[in-house]
C-alpha cells in the first residue's frame, strides 16, 4: 500500500483511512494516489466450478430488480409459516417497519422442528468445541428435545411471551438453546456478551426489565475457569424486575447462592419434559433486543422482530455463503453476545439446517493453532470471521496455518470492519489455498443481516471491496445534501429502502431511534448507516469506516463517550478525552488523554493501571485504553467542542492537520510532551 494516503476525509471532522493503508496510517490529501488504486484494478473472478454449482445465479438480481417486495415474498418462503401474510411490507409508519404484516411464525421451529420433521433429526446441527477440548455434537433432534426442556422450564418460571430474558454466557450449546428457547416462547431476549461487566450488564438488566438471567458459573479462557456468576450476582443484586437466575455448570467452580433466585440448570432444565408444542407468533413479535455502542455513553437497545429477521438471515446466509445443507460444515467465530453470532451462528444457519461449529475459547489455547486444528478436526468448508483476527494469524505466520490440512476450505468470510488488501489476499492465499472466493461483508446491529457483500458464483471480487447491496437491498453514496455520488467521491452511506430484517426501534426510546438513523436525510427517508463509503471508477462499493464517535476495536463497537464517562467516574479524572487510533491489528486502539482534578498527586504508573481497570470494570476488558496520557489541558474550538481530529493526529503520531480554529494552539507542545 505504499503511496496510498492514510486519511480520506469524508466530510467534516473526521479523517478516514482508506482500507488498502490500516498498516501504515499517513496523513495525506484527500483523495486516493495512484497506488492505492492499483488496488481497485485487482480483481478476482469466481472459478467456473463454483459458478457451476453456486446457490446464487444471475435471476437473483433480476427478479429483485423487477419486483422489489415480491422477491422478498419469494424469500420469506424459505421459512415456514403457521399464517400467510396480507402484506409484505406496511411501510406507512416510518420510519418503523411491518413486513409481512399478519404473518405468524414460530422462530425455533423454524430452526429446529421442520428439520426433525423433515427427515434429518439425526444431521449434526452443532460441533460444539470446548476450550479444555472437550467436544460434544448435537444433533438436530438433540437440539429441539433441549429447546423443548428449557422451554418447558422457562414456562413453569411463570415467563410468558412478551417477557425479557438476559443471557449473559459463554459459547457453550447452552447458551443457543437458551435463545431458541425464548424465541419458541416468544420472549425476547438480551443476550449480553459474557466479557462485558457487572455494570454493564446491570444497565442491560434494568433497561430491559429483564425477569430472568441466564447465566453460568464460570468459562474457560486460556487454560483457567474464570468465574462468571459473580458478576451476574452484583448486577443482579437488587435488580426489581429479576425474579430467577438460571446457572450452567460449566466449570465446577465455587459460586455463592441466593436460595428461591437462582436454579441450576441440570436440575430445572435437564430434568424438564422434552415434549413443547411451538405456538405461532406474529412476524413482528420482538425476537430480541441487542444493546450496541451509539455516540452517546447510554448503550442502545436495538429491537428486532420476528418474520423479517429470519427471512433476511436466512436468505443472507444461503446465499453469500453459499451454503448446502447437509454437505458444508459451517463455522462462524463471533460470540453470541454480537450481532454476528445472532444472525450467522443462530438463526442464519439453524433456518438453513446447517451443520456448524461452536467453539468456546481464544484461538491461542492452547496455542495458535486451534483454530487450524478445529478446521481440520470437523472439516470446515465455510471460514467466516473478522479481519483482526485474520492480521492476527498473518503476525502469527504461515508456517501456523501451513501446517494443517485445510483443503474442506471452499469459502471464506469476513464481517465487522474494512478489511485491508494485504489481509484480504492472505487470507485467500493461506487459508483458502489461493482458491476460496471470500465474501467481505457490510452489516451493522441495525440492519440485522447482511446487506452489501458479494455473491460467491457470481461476483468478481476486488480484495477490501464490500462491492454491492444484495438482491433485494437498495444503497446509496451521498453528500450533505443528498446528492448522490459517482466514481472516486467519498461520501456517506443511506439505506434508501426498507429491508426485511432492519430494527424496529430503540427499546423504549423511539425519539433516539428517529434521531439517530433518520433525522439526517428527513426529506429523503434515507437510513443514515454512520459510515463513509465511495464508488471506484468500476461501481465497486468500498467502505471506508465509521464518521461517528464509534470506535471499532477488533470488529467490536466502542463509542469515545462511554469510555470517556468511564473515566471521568475516576475522582482522579476531571476531563477525558478519547479517541480511536489506527492500529495494525485491531484496526483501531483506543487512545485517552485525561486531565486530573486539582490537589491529585498519584500521577504514576499506578494511576494509569487504575484508569484502564476503572474502564474494565465500567465497562468490559475489550473497552480498556491502549495508551492513557495525562495532559493538562485538552484542545478545544472556541465553542468547546473537544476537537478529537487533532487528538488523533498526535495518538498516531502524525503532523497536526489545521490548528486554526484551536483556542490555543500551544496546548499541543504539552500534550506531545506527555503523550509518548
Ligand atoms: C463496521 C457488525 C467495513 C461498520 C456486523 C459498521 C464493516 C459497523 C464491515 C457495525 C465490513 C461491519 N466492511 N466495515 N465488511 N462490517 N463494519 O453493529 O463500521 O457490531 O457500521 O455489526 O462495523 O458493527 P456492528
Amino acid at each position: 500500500a505504499a503511496g496510498c494516503n492514510g486519511a480520506m476525509s469524508v466530510t467534516g471532522d473526521y479523517p478516514h483511512r482508506c482500507p488498502n493503508c490500516l498498516d501504515r496510517p499517513e496523513r495525506g490529501p484527500a483523495t486516493m494516489t495512484s497506488a492505492a488504486q492499483d488496488h481497485e484494478q485487482q480483481v478476482y473472478p469466481p472459478s467456473p466450478e463454483f459458478v457451476a454449482t453456486a446457490n446464487a445465479g444471475p435471476e437473483l438480481q433480476a427478479a429483485a430488480d423487477a419486483d422489489r417486495l415480491g422477491f422478498w415474498a419469494t424469500q420469506a418462503q424459505r421459512l415456514d409459516w403457521a399464517t400467510e401474510w396480507s402484506e409484505v411490507l406496511d411501510w406507512s409508519d416510518a420510519p418503523v417497519a411491518k413486513w409481512f404484516v399478519g404473518g405468524q411464525l414460530n422462530v425455533a421451529y423454524n430452526c429446529v422442528d421442520r428439520h426433525v420433521l423433515a427427515g434429518n433429526g439425526d444431521r449434526v446441527a452443532i460441533h460444539f468445541e470446548g476450550e479444555p477440548g472437550d467436544s460434544r455434537a448435537l444433533t438436530y433432534n438433540d437440539l429441539l428435545a433441549e429447546v423443548c426442556k428449557a422451554a418447558n422450564t422457562f414456562t413453569d418460571l411463570g415467563l410468558v411471551a412478551g417477557d425479557r430474558v438476559a443471557i449473559y454466557m459463554p459459547m457453550i450449546p447452552e447458551a443457543i438453546v437458551a435463545m431458541l428457547a425464548c424465541a419458541r416462547l416468544g420472549l425476547t431476549h438480551s443476550v449480553v456478551f459474557a466479557g462485558f461487566s457487572s455494570h454493564a450488564l446491570r444497565s442491560r438488566i434494568d433497561d430491559a426489565q429483564a425477569k430472568l438471567v441466564v447465566t453460568v458459573d464460570g468459562q474457560w479462557r486460556r487454560g483457567q475457569a474464570a468465574p462468571l456468576k459473580p458478576a451476574a450476582d452484583e448486577a443482579v443484586a437488587d435488580a426489581a424486575s429479576v425474579q430467577h437466575v438460571l446457572v450452567v455448570k460449566r466449570t465446577g467452580i465455587d459460586v455463592d447462592w441466593t436460595e428461591g433466585r437462582d436454579l441450576w440448570w441440570h436440575e430445572t432444565v435437564d430434568k424438564a419434559s422434552a415434549e413443547h408444542e411451538a405456538q405461532p407468533f406474529d412476524a413482528e413479535h420482538p425476537l430480541f433486543i441487542l444493546y450496541t455502542s451509539g455516540t452517546t455513553g447510554k448503550p442502545k437497545g436495538i429491537i428486532h422482530t420476528s418474520g423479517g429477521y429470519l427471512t433476511q438471515a436466512s436468505y443472507t446466509h444461503h446465499y453469500v455463503f453459499d451454503h448446502k445443507p447437509g454437505r458444508d460444515v459451517y463455522w462462524c467465530t463471533a460470540d453470541i453476545g454480537w450481532v454476528t453470532g445472532h444472525s450467522y451462528i443462530v438463526y442464519g444457519p439453524l433456518s438453513n439446517g446447517a451443520t456448524q461449529v461452536v467453539y468456546e475459547g481464544t484461538p491461542n489455547s492452547p496455542n495458535e493453532h486451534r483454530h487450524f486444528e478445529i478446521i481440520e478436526k470437523y472439516g470446515v468448508s465455510i471460514y467466516y470471521t473478522a479481519p483482526t483476527l485474520i492480521r492476527t494469524f498473518m503476525k502469527w505466520g504461515r508456517d501456523i496455518p501451513d501446517a494443517h490440512d485445510l483443503s474442506s476450505i471452499r469459502l471464506l468470510g469476513s464481517v465487522g470492519e474494512p478489511i485491508n488488501p494485504e489481509a484480504w489476499r492472505w487470507f485467500r492465499e493461506v487459508i483458502g489455498a489461493g482458491q476460496a472466493p471470500i465474501v467481505d461483508t457490510w452489516w451493522q446491529t441495525e440492519t440485522g443481516a447482511i446487506m452489501i457483500s458479494p455473491l460467491p458464483g457470481i461476483t468478481a471480487t476486488k480484495p477490501g471491496s464490500a462491492m454491492a447491496p444484495l438482491p433485494g437491498i437498495s444503497a446509496k453514496i451521498v453528500d450533505d445534501n443528498a446528492v448522490p455520488l459517482g466514481a472516486g467521491g467519498n461520501g456517506y452511506l443511506v439505506l434508501d429502502q426498507p429491508w426485511p430484517s432492519m430494527l424496529r426501534g430503540i427499546w423504549g426510546d423511539m425519539d433516539r431511534y428517529k434521531d439517530t438513523y433518520w433525522s439526517r436525510y428527513a426529506e429523503e427517508g434515507w437510513y443514515f448507516a454512520g459510515d463513509g463509503a465511495r464508488y471506484d471508477e468500476d461501481g465497486a462499493l468500498w467502505v471506508l469506516g465509521r464518521v461517528d464517535d464509534v470506535m471499532n476495536v477488533s470488529g467490536h463497537r466502542i463509542s469515545t463517550s462511554e469510555v470517556e464517562s468511564a473515566l471521568v467516574g475516576h475522582p482522579a479524572v476531571a476531563e477525558a478525552a478519547v479517541v480511536g487510533a489506527a492500529d495494525e491489528t485491531t484496526g483501531q486502539g483506543i487512545v485517552a488523554f485525561v486531565i486530573l482534578r486539582e490537589g491529585v498527586t498519584n500521577t504514576g504508573d499506578q494511576l494509569i493501571t487504575e484508569l484502564r481497570n476503572q474502564v474494565s470494570t465500567e465497562i468490559s476488558p475489550i473497552a480498556k485504553p491502549r495508551q492513557i496520557s495525562i495532559v493538562p489541558e485538552l484542545p478545544k474550538t472556541r465553542s468547546g467542542k473537544i476537537m478529537r481530529r487533532l487528538l488523533r493526529d498526535v495518538a498516531e503520531g502524525r503532523e497536526l492537520g489545521d490548528t486554526s480554529t484551536l483556542v490555543d494552539p500551544k496546548v499541543f507542545e504539552a500534550i506531545r510532551a506527555q503523550g509518548k
